[in-house]
């Protein structure tokens, strides 16, 4: 055996020994996790089905034609011809990628072009581009925060969100989902002299529901905590021109610091920050994230660039958007089924049980719809869902093809007498009205 010295003192390294075995075996869990081999085996594992052709609302996958009520591609925009043109120009004028980080030597001007187009869309001094969504919200998190100041977060937050938390230097206090009277008891507690911001989703992903910004945005101002909104799923479905819950609620103004991604109604990949140009440039020069990677491909900026534009010249697609929203929203609650708050075009089915979610998305993939649930920890336990999300390009037939498929298939499950089912009904609100959108429908410019 080798003597090795740790801290000035020389101890026997067990390394050497031929016999010697850890105690704990850090792989052992990996062998030990046999979930996915479990659903396969009984022929309803959901996840990573591979698509091998996307043709609008359809999609090729496991050999059929299948229709997509599972995607973000909310406007239809991922397959626009012309936004691939564009992606193909720019990858030939610039190449495949910049094969360094933006602070060094992959900075290319249609970044920049970008970056200029999103600022001034979304009303804000100034934008910066981030390879994707995630990587916006850990890097503007990450940075911006010292020991002492606080982060208030949403408990339904997106964990893009909480991981960008956690890995700040900020204390973490949950507030209970949107709600401004949590929010106020959690602020009231702070030093009145800590930095502080409100973190939160302008559309929460699974739940589909609308922070509701003036109020918390009221409560954050007694309390000079600044706020941030993440426009995710907002954009392009919220507000006028599709620029988000926080202009669509007319408070952009309010919000310090707006997070959108390109992975949705822009159909891409990729994210951004706006803000005050100070902000904006501390946030450059100093998130880990935005320096230590790659910069976005040229692809990219040339596919977004000419999404937007098209998000802003085609105001049918989010008039289409929401006549299917609505649709779904009405045929769903008439059937019975329990779709909770969502004001969205994100559906959240509630099925209860796991497995049973996991049998439910497997026929309804059987009668030719994809759709995937979604579990813990994206839901809470015995909360499982299956997540619809609708698009301005699907058809009157295919939204109501989806809606008879539910239902029987609901019947088949017998999905409504199931105890979990009762019992997360019973814990989950629900808006039982046709609650005819107030928010966007108000705020869409048409
Ligand atoms: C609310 C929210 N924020 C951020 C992200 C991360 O975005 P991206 O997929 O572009 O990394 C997502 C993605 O699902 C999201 O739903």
């Amino acid at each position: 055996m080798k003597i090795i010295s740790i801290s000035g003192e020389d101890v026997l390294s067990p390394l050497d020994s031929p016999t010697w075995k850890p105690e704990h075996d850090l792989f052992a869990k990996c062998e030990a996790y046999d979930e996915p081999e479990r659903a396969r085996a009984l022929g309803i594992y959901p996840f990573f089905r591979p698509i091998e052709e996307m043709d609008g609302a359809e999609v090729l996958c496991e050999g059929k034609r299948v229709l997509m009520v599972g995607s973000n591609n909310y406007l239809g925009l991922a397959n626009d011809s012309r936004v691939v043109d564009a992606a193909v120009q720019a990858t030939r004028k610039y190449g495949l990628g910049c094969t360094g980080s933006r602070f060094l030597s992959g900075n290319l001007i249609i970044h920049e072009q970008l970056e200029e187009a999103l600022a001034d869309y979304i009303g804000k001094d100034a934008a910066l581009l981030f390879s994707t969504g995630y990587f916006a919200n850990q890097g503007a998190l990450t940075c911006l925060f010292e020991d002492g100041d606080y982060i208030l977060c949403d408990k339904e937050n997106h964990a893009s969100l909480i991981d960008g938390c956690r890995m700040s230097a900020a204390k973490i206090i949950p507030f209970a989902h949107n709600s401004p009277e949590s929010l106020r008891r959690r602020l009231t507690r702070l030093p009145r002299e800590a930095g502080k911001m409100v973190v939160i989703d302008g559309v929460f992903s699974m739940s589909g529901d609308i922070a509701r910004l003036p109020e918390l945005m009221d409560v954050a101002g007694e309390f000079g905590a600044k706020f941030y909104v993440d426009e995710a799923h907002a954009l392009g479905v919220m507000g006028p021109d599709g620029k988000g819950s926080a202009l669509g609620l007319g408070v952009a103004d309010r919000a310090d610091l707006m997070m959108g991604t390109f992975s949705k109604s822009l159909g891409c990949m990729g994210g951004f920050l706006a803000g005050d140009e100070d902000v904006i440039k501390y946030v450059r020069h100093k998130a880990r994230c935005f320096i230590f990677t790659a910069s976005p491909t040229p692809a990219v900026a040339g596919g977004v660039l000419k999404a937007l534009e098209i998000m802003q010249q085609e105001q049918w697609r989010i008039v289409k958007l929401w006549e299917n929203t609505r649709r779904m929203h009405r045929g769903f609650r008439e059937m019975g089924f329990h779709i909770g708050t969502t004001e969205t075009p994100i559906v959240p089915i509630l099925i209860g049980d796991e497995q049973k979610a996991f049998f439910f998305a497997q026929r309804l993939f059987d009668s030719g719809i994809f759709a995937t649930p979604a579990i813990y920890p994206a839901v809470r336990r015995g909360q499982a869902i299956i997540r619809t999300s609708y698009m301005a390009t699907h058809a009157p037939e295919q939204l109501d093809y989806v809606l008879e498929t539910f239902e029987r298939i609901a019947r088949e499950l017998r999905i409504f007498e199931d105890d979990v089912y009762q019992r997360a009904a019973g814990e989950i609100p629900q808006r039982h009205h046709d609650s005819s959108l107030p928010h966007p429908v108000r705020t869409v410019a048409v």
